[in-house]
C-alpha cells in the first residue's frame, strides 16, 4: 500500500480522488470503501446489509415451518404456533433495514435493488403490510383452527412476494 502514503500529502481533494483509485489498486484485489463506511445507526454498510439478511433468513426458515406443517396429514400447531410468532418479531424494525447507502453499490453481496431507495414510501408501505398480515396470522395461529392458519399463510406470503417481485433480484 506503498502508493496510498502519497496522498496524505496531496490536497483534499485530489486525495480523496486517488483514495478510490488506491483501494481499487490494492493488493488484495477490489476494494469496497462503501462496505465499510459507518451508517448513522453506528452499524457499517457490511453489518447492515449482512444483518438485515439474516433477519430475512430467519423469517425465511420460519415460514418454511408453517408450509412444511400445513402440508402435513396432521399439522403440529405448536410447530407453527413457534415460527408464526417469530415472523412480527423478527421483522418489528423491518423498515430500518434498508437505510441509504446500503444498495448494491456497496460492493457488498446483496439482492436488495436501487430501485428500494427510489420509492421509499412504496417500499415502506410494503414492509407495513407484511407487519399488518404477520401480525394477523400470529393471532389466527394461536386460535388453532388451520384453515383460518392456512388462509392467513397464504395472505402473509402474498406479502412477501409483493415486495420480491418489485424489489428483490431474480425472486
Ligand atoms: C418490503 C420488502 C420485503 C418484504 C415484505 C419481504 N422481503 Fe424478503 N427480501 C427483501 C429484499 C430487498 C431482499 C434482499 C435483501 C438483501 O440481499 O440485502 C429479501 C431477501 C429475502 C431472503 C433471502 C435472505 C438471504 O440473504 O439469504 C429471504 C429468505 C426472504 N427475503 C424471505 C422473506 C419472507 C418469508 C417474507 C415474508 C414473510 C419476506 N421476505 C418479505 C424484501 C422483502
Amino acid at each position: 500500500m506503498k502508493r496510498c502514503k502519497i496522498q496524505i500529502m496531496l490536497p483534499v481533494i485530489a486525495g480523496l480522488a486517488l483514495l478510490s483509485a488506491c483501494g481499487q489498486n490494492s493488493d488484495t484485489g477490489p476494494v469496497s470503501e462503501t462496505a465499510s463506511v459507518e451508517l448513522p445507526n453506528g452499524m457499517t454498510v457490511k453489518e447492515q446489509i449482512e444483518a438485515r439478511q439474516a433477519q430475512l433468513k430467519k423469517i425465511g426458515k420460519a415460514f418454511k415451518t408453517i408450509n412444511d406443517q400445513l402440508k402435513a396429514g396432521t399439522p403440529d400447531l405448536a410447530q407453527i404456533q413457534a415460527a408464526a410468532a417469530v415472523v412480527p418479531k423478527e421483522t418489528a424494525d423491518m423498515a430500518d433495514w434498508f437505510p441509504e447507502g446500503t444498495g448494491p453499490d456497496a460492493g457488498v453481496k446483496t439482492e436488495a435493488l436501487p430501485i428500494i431507495w427510489e420509492s421509499k414510501s412504496d417500499f415502506n408501505d410494503k414492509v407495513a403490510a407484511l407487519q399488518d398480515a404477520a401480525a394477523k396470522l400470529e393471532t389466527v395461529a394461536q386460535g388453532g383452527n388451520v384453515t383460518e392458519i392456512a388462509s392467513a399463510f397464504q395472505t402473509t406470503g402474498g406479502t412477501c412476494k409483493a415486495c420480491h417481485d418489485k424489489y428483490r433480484l431474480d425472486d
